[in-house]
């Protein structure tokens, strides 16, 4: 396992849910933090909550399905950190469960594929590049092991399309020292992942920070966070 202590990390979608939960578990290991949400007193009470640790926290707000805003973003974060470590794409949004899968659904099409695939993509391409000039990166993109479900299409095509890019890119970061890789939370009782949910938000964690810790060069994986629960 690397130590992350004082590197830079940008968690999207860091106000409630799995980036919540994410983003303690980083302070815990001494990293310092860009906290995104959609509005900056979004992230307040993260933020409050984790102020006993030594560490340095940023706030910023992106609308992620704003793609001109998203760039931005890119290039707040690097001016922030003065070069980022760690981007942790998590933030997504669900879909309405369609129980006509014929609805023509274009517009959920657009904006998923915005906020779960676009938006993520588009920080990839923005600071992946500056991470290999600096022979370091671990970029984590949250995916979802969702299948066979075709009520929430719009959200299941825009992960699989998420999943494809990583998939694809891999080869190009051999020997690079930046490492992509996915993670799948499992199903999760949060704001998206309902109450009927069979998992607590808080057995993402050890296995959603796996792919941020990793030493051992695995680029290209698909890890299930509910794996590696204790
Ligand atoms: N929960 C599950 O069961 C489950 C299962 C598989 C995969 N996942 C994946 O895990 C990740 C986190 O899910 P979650 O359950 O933690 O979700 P969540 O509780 O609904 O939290 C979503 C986060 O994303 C941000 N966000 C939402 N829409 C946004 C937008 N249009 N622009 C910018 N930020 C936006 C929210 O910030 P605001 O404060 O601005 O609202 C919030 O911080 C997602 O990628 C999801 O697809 C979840």
């Amino acid at each position: 396992m690397i130590d992350i202590k004082n590197k830079w990390a940008l968690i999207t979608g860091a106000s409630r849910g799995v980036g919540r939960q994410v983003a303690g578990a980083m302070a815990q290991k001494g990293c310092n933090l860009i906290l995104h949400s959609r509005k900056k007193a979004n992230t307040d009470a993260i933020k409050a909550e984790l102020s006993s640790f030594d560490i340095k926290i940023l706030q910023v707000e992106a609308e992620l399905s704003d793609i001109p805003r998203v760039k931005a973003l890119a290039a707040e974060v690097e001016t922030l950190s003065g070069g980022l470590d760690i981007l942790y794409n998590n933030a997504a949004i669900m879909t309405p469960y369609n129980n006509d899968i014929y609805t023509a659904v274009e517009d959920e099409y657009i904006l998923s594929f915005k906020v779960n695939t676009i938006a993520p993509i588009v920080l990839c391409n923005a600071i992946i590049p500056a991470m290999i000039k600096r022979g370091f990166g671990r970029v984590v993109n949250v995916t979802s092991g969702i299948k066979d479900e075709p009520q929430l299409m719009a959200y299941a095509a825009s992960k699989a399309a998420l999943d494809k890019y990583v998939y694809d890119m891999t080869p190009h970061l051999k020997d690079t020292g930046v490492l992509m890789n996915l993670m799948d939370p499992g199903w999760l009782r949060t704001d998206l992942g309902g109450p009927n949910a069979p998992n607590a938000v808080e057995s993402v964690i050890p296995g959603a920070l796996v792919p941020v810790l990793l030493n051992d060069g695995t680029c290209g994986k698909f890890f299930h966070a509910q794996d590696y629960r204790e």
